[in-house]
């Protein structure tokens, strides 16, 4: 089988205009009793987190007449305060805003940025190896942030409120402090060996005598609660130019980093065009580069279109099969052709084209699995933390929000910002630190990924928004690091496919191939008969844990629907 590049050479070459089939069904979304899953619903509009308090605090700027980017902004800064592994100033990210209205849909990126001082090499030894803790758990480890930058952009383009307003909440929060829940207590006790060798962090997250707070102790964060005040008061460039800043570099530099003030201070969130696709007569909206998401999510919907996915049933081998041999494909094109368009050319409109879809679903075999080595070489990682967060806001005057940002891993690099009170990112990390080496989530990247100054290191993040008729739809995203596209992915067929209410379709399991390592990923869930039938195939199939927190949102017929993902035990939707 040809490598990568040569198949899309070569379907580029002999595309013919296909026609798939495009059978548009009408999705409904039940909420009779005797469902087994039951959404949050609205008439006004919705919230969907992964935390209660930044769920609530959204839900009121809706209550009080803000639009939907008041509301995922104020939310976003809250995570911020509440759930401080993933929920973060010192990290990126990305979000999708539909406006019906004008028909647009746009994306800003936020995602962090390599400092000027990075280099192509900078986390391997004389030897040309791989120092793989380089890339994460040091100062060296992070970008320069992107989130004040992007939810300040977000909040002037499309909101009603002040920065002042949409950081509020948050400031009360941090300053008053809040009762953790379990996840709190429990997330921080797994990272603790790794948080608390960095004296900040430590002085910032544990308490005095260094155990960690237990559920229903109050938390108070006083320096991060100052450093909103100042971001308030002097606005979005205060982070990138101000005290935070000198606190920030001040922080890298005793811990050997490379970044400086420069950096921060040239550091500015780009608006992209999203990509755009179609599925089953559905428009489909996804984050276009740096992140991969948007491109793989429309070309596996592509890949798939031609089969009647609905008959062949949710989870069945064939389906699953089916699934497997495009997520391989979609993952196999990501190593060679993705990242960050302001430096490398990507071949975007060929991926994301029907007619380079269908060359590839002609390859499939539908008794047998390919291999991957047949598709491309691969390499083995082990799996690590995938800690990123994503919600979803629509309100009743047609706006809708897809927002996925991150540190990367849980809690970042680990290191806090001595004074200011957040953490940095280890999103350096995904970047190949030397292309055909894998990153933490076994991702593997070619030479468009590599490290380059003032660049934007590839990623996954997936936040989507589907319409239909040009009203916005669904509302969807998560973390999972190289599982988020496969959530999204599913997420979007068990509503279209397989017409599953929104709580059921973030709920029901999920299952993931990604090319390398060569292996069906499922949760627990799927039948012993089905896993059966997959492995006579050929296929590998391993059961491990649970993937993604989608919280997502459908819209139909002027009624909002929620759905927060159980595999987070604090998310929630509310409706109003
Ligand atoms: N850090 C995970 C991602 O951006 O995909």
């Amino acid at each position: 089988m040809a490598h990568p590049r040569h198949r899309l050479a070569a379907a580029l070459l002999g595309a013919t205009t296909l026609l798939l089939s495009t059978v548009t069904l009408a999705v409904a979304q039940p909420i009779i009793e005797g469902e087994r899953f039951h959404p949050a619903v609205g008439t006004h509009g919705m919230v969907a987190t992964s935390n209660t308090l930044a769920t609530q605090v959204a839900h009121d700027v809706l209550a009080q007449g803000g639009n939907a980017v008041d509301a995922a902004v104020t939310a976003g800064f809250a995570l911020a305060v509440t759930q401080p592994q993933s929920g973060n100033i010192g990290g990126g990210g990305f979000m999708l805003i539909s406006d019906e209205k004008s028909g647009k849909v746009i994306a800003i990126d936020y995602r962090e940025k390599a400092p000027q001082g990075a280099s192509e090499t900078m986390f391997q030894d004389e030897h040309g190896n791989v120092i793989a803790d380089a890339s994460r758990y040091t100062a060296n480890a992070s970008g320069v942030p992107g989130t004040v930058a992007g939810l300040a952009l977000a909040l002037d383009k499309y909101g009603t409120l002040s920065l002042a307003q949409a950081l509020a909440p948050a400031i009360t929060l941090a300053e008053n402090g809040f009762a953790v829940p379990q996840l709190f207590s429990d997330n921080i006790s797994q990272a603790r060996e790794r948080l608390t060798q960095w004296e900040a962090t430590r002085k910032t997250f544990f308490k005095s005598d260094g155990s960690v707070y237990q559920p229903g102790e109050v938390f108070k964060q006083p320096e991060l609660a100052a450093t909103l005040k100042r971001i308030a008061e002097q606005g979005p460039r205060e982070f990138y130019e101000g005290k935070t800043a000198q606190l920030l570099i001040a922080e890298m530099k005793r811990h050997g980093g490379i970044m400086t003030l420069n950096d921060l201070n040239a550091y500015q969130p780009a608006l992209r065009e999203p990509v755009h696709g179609s599925y089953r007569g559905y428009d489909v909206y996804s984050m276009s580069p740096p992140s991969s998401g948007g491109a793989h999510i429309v070309q596996i919907l592509n890949m798939l279109e031609g089969d009647d996915i609905g008959a062949l049933g949710f989870n069945s081998a064939a389906t699953i099969h089916l699934m497997s041999e495009a997520m391989k494909r979609a993952y196999a094109d990501r190593s060679q052709y993705l990242g960050d368009t302001d430096f490398v050319n990507v071949p975007l409109a060929a991926i994301t084209s029907k007619a380079y879809a269908h060359s590839l679903r002609a390859q499939f075999d539908m008794q047998h699995a390919t291999p991957s080595s047949e598709i491309a070489p691969g390499q083995v990682a082990p799996y690590e933390s995938d800690q990123t967060t994503h919600f979803s806001v629509a309100d009743d005057q047609g706006l809708a929000v897809s927002n996925t940002y991150t540190l990367n891993f849980s809690y970042g690099s680990g290191i806090t910002v001595d004074g200011a009170g957040f953490l940095m990112n280890n999103e350096m990390d995904d970047f190949s630190a030397k292309p055909g080496v894998p990153n933490a989530y076994g991702l593997i990247g070619g030479a468009a990924n590599k490290i380059e100054p003032g660049k934007r290191m590839l990623s996954s993040m997936s936040p989507t928004i589907v319409k239909h008729d040009g009203k916005n739809f669904l509302i969807t995203g998560s973390p999972g690091g190289s599982r988020i596209i496969t959530t999204t992915l599913q997420v979007i067929m068990n509503v279209i496919d397989h017409r599953m209410n929104i709580q059921a379709a973030v709920s029901v399991p999920r299952v993931h191939d990604q090319w390398s390592p060569e292996e069906i990923r499922i949760e627990q869930g799927i039948s012993p008969d089905t896993i059966n039938l997959l492995e006579a195939m050929g296929h590998t199939v391993v059961t491990k844990e649970a993937m993604g927190a989608s919280q997502s949102i459908v819209i139909e017929n002027g009624t909002f629907y929620g759905g927060a993902d159980p595999r987070r035990s604090t998310s929630a939707a509310m409706g109003l």
